[in-house]
């Protein structure tokens, strides 16, 4: 890690040099004169891009580390209050951010899970090996070493009743025969009474199906999922789908995808689908992408340990590094996009994101540890918030995506351990942003003076702003991000085709890029809403340094 400019000078430099950062406040139009703007947004009325599926903005759970037991599973007689034995505070902060959907039970975890350890009476379930295990530390507790099996489909389905959320459940492809895929499929699914599987969802409970539509057939194929080739899993794909029951909603399979930029996946595995025939591609709902953001080395290595940086400690080079490499998915799902085109020329099969975000070094866990945690700054939060633009940006390209993951684990937007508990910046992102979901997404032309920074002795720049827009009758909603880590932007934001009434801006920034909420202080970093004085086509905004910004504005 560069500790070339370490934290206090960089704080003491940036305001010296940013100033208008810590007070910045949002001008209508009429006060502030868009001659003062450095910055332009036009959003257009007239071209909308299609409509934001509600699930680009879901969650993903794996039994890893602490997301299950003790994040997400306090059990029914802990002291921590719970429904259920889920803990009750997170079901509260799901309400409000809408969440659509939840992946479950991995991740490398799914393809060694038999969803069968996980069902039936909970003292008679078996304790398992986690995938994970190797990875534990000494001092992790027995439960994220050996799976306990106390939460499984039933308690994972309640969960998502209770936060009114889809289920997307990843089947085992690389150690369980196709037979249990379809059997865990009529577990969920069967009508009541009508299989064995049904009386046993039944006696736990559960007489009505769950009718999960959602399926991942296997995970990272390419790795942990079975180390094929993607024409051996194009294979083992068509063999695990030629039949599943079907019983009322409509089956979406989503076919485990490539990494990041790897289009010889992506071609490898529609190539060898379609050797079968065109009508293959009806099988397929979508093609799963994963893309972390973890190489913070600047060009010096891509060793999966060595390259990575720490979530705590950074300077402003590396907010830019990993901003970079969080921007990256854009142009990955475009090339995987065009990709699939060749082979899907109507486009029937969608992109799902279900694994993205930032990943760190170990070091930072919130609770000394827990595998894979992190501790999500306000750098994360401005990752986060560019990921979600990407994806408002490409409705028809993406319908679902899955931030990786919901608690105690990398992008986390929740940390919790025993009774405690914070929201992280991510999590005040997604509850920002939550107003996208079904909107249209309006084309929105962004004009903004680069950031220019010093990588390394070499000359670097990125875009200064970007954002995106969508409509929901009279209500029009942009979210915009500045990365710059010490300049505002005062920004001219004009509606071609329509007149504001009122609005209403919400920025989560601070004057220190490591802000950060912890169980000490769960309040260190949090949005602030201001009422906006504005009333006409145009309207001039400050948007402070590091800060990711929402207008909610209501048209006449
Ligand atoms: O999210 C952590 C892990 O990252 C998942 O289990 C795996 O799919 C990916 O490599």
């Amino acid at each position: 890690m560069n500790h070339g400019i370490r934290r206090r000078e960089f704080l003491r430099e940036g305001a010296l040099a940013a100033g208008a950062a810590a007070c910045s406040v949002y001008l209508p139009h009429a006060a502030a004169g868009v001659a003062s703007a450095d910055s332009r947004i036009d959003i257009l009325l007239d071209e909308p891009l299609g409509t934001i599926s509600p699930n680009i903005y879901g969650h993903f759970t794996e039994h890893l580390g602490g997301v299950i037991y003790d994040g997400l599973w306090v059990g029914e007689n802990s002291p921590v209050a719970n429904l259920q034995g889920i803990r009750k505070r997170l079901v509260e902060e799901m309400h409000k951010i809408k969440a659509p959907v939840v992946r479950y039970p991995g991740g490398c975890f799914a393809d060694s899970y038999n969803w069968r350890d996980g069902v039936g009476p909970a003292d008679k379930r078996p304790r398992r090996t986690n995938f994970w295990n190797d990875a534990e530390t000494k001092t992790a507790p027995e439960n994220h070493k050996y799976e306990p099996n106390r939460f499984g489909t039933n308690e994972f389905i309640r969960f998502c009743r209770l936060i009114g959320a889809q289920p997307y459940l990843a089947a085992n492809l690389r150690s369980l025969p196709a037979e249990e895929f379809y059997h865990w499929v009529e577990y969920c699914n069967s009508p009541a009474g009508s299989t064995s599987l049904a009386e046993m969802r039944a006696a736990a409970g559960s007489p009505e199906p769950f009718n999960v539509r959602f399926w991942g057939v296997g995970n990272e194929s390419w790795g942990c999922g079975g180390n094929f080739t993607p024409q051996e899993y194009a294979v083992e794909f068509r063999r695990f789908t030629t039949w599943l029951p079907h019983y009322g909603p409509d089956l979406c399979l989503v076919a485990s995808g490539p990494y990041s930029e790897e289009l010889s996946w992506t071609r490898g595995f529609f190539e060898e689908l379609l050797r079968k025939g065109a009508d293959q591609l009806r099988s397929v709902y979508g093609l799963s992408l994963h893309h972390y953001a973890w190489n913070l080395s600047r060009g010096r290595t891509t060793d999966w340990d060595k390259g990575k940086g720490s979530a705590l400690e950074f300077d402003p080079v590396d907010w830019y590094e990993l901003l970079r490499e969080g921007q990256r998915v854009e142009d990955i799902v475009e090339g995987h996009w065009r990709t699939m085109g060749e082979y899907d020329t109507e486009h029937h099969v969608k992109l799902i994101v279900d694994e993205w975000g930032p990943w760190y070094r170990p070091g930072s866990e919130a609770t000394p540890g827990n595998l894979l945690e992190q501790i999500p700054t306000l750098r994360d939060a401005v990752f986060s918030a560019l990921t979600l633009d990407v994806f408002n940006r490409h409705p028809e390209k993406v319908a679902m995506a899955n931030c990786a993951q919901l608690i105690n684990c990398l992008n986390s937007l929740y940390l919790a351990h025993e009774d405690k508990f914070c929201v992280t910046p991510v999590g005040h992102v997604f509850a920002m942003y939550a107003a996208h979901q079904g909107g249209q997404a309006l084309r929105t032309v962004i004009s903004a003076p680069a950031v220019r920074y010093d990588r390394d002795g070499k000359p670097a720049s990125f875009w200064g702003l970007q954002g995106s827009a969508s409509l929901d009758g009279k209500e029009l909603r942009l979210t915009v991000v500045n990365p710059h880590v010490s300049e505002a932007r005062e920004c001219s934001v004009a509606v071609r085709g329509g007149r504001i009434v009122s609005g209403s801006a919400t920025t989560l920034t601070s004057s220190d890029i490591h802000a950060h909420n912890t169980f000490a202080e769960p309040a260190a970093l949090e949005p602030q809403t201001k009422k906006l004085d504005v009333n006409g086509a145009e309207l001039a905004v400050a948007l402070p340094a590091a800060s990711v910004n929402k207008l909610a504005l209501v048209l006449g």
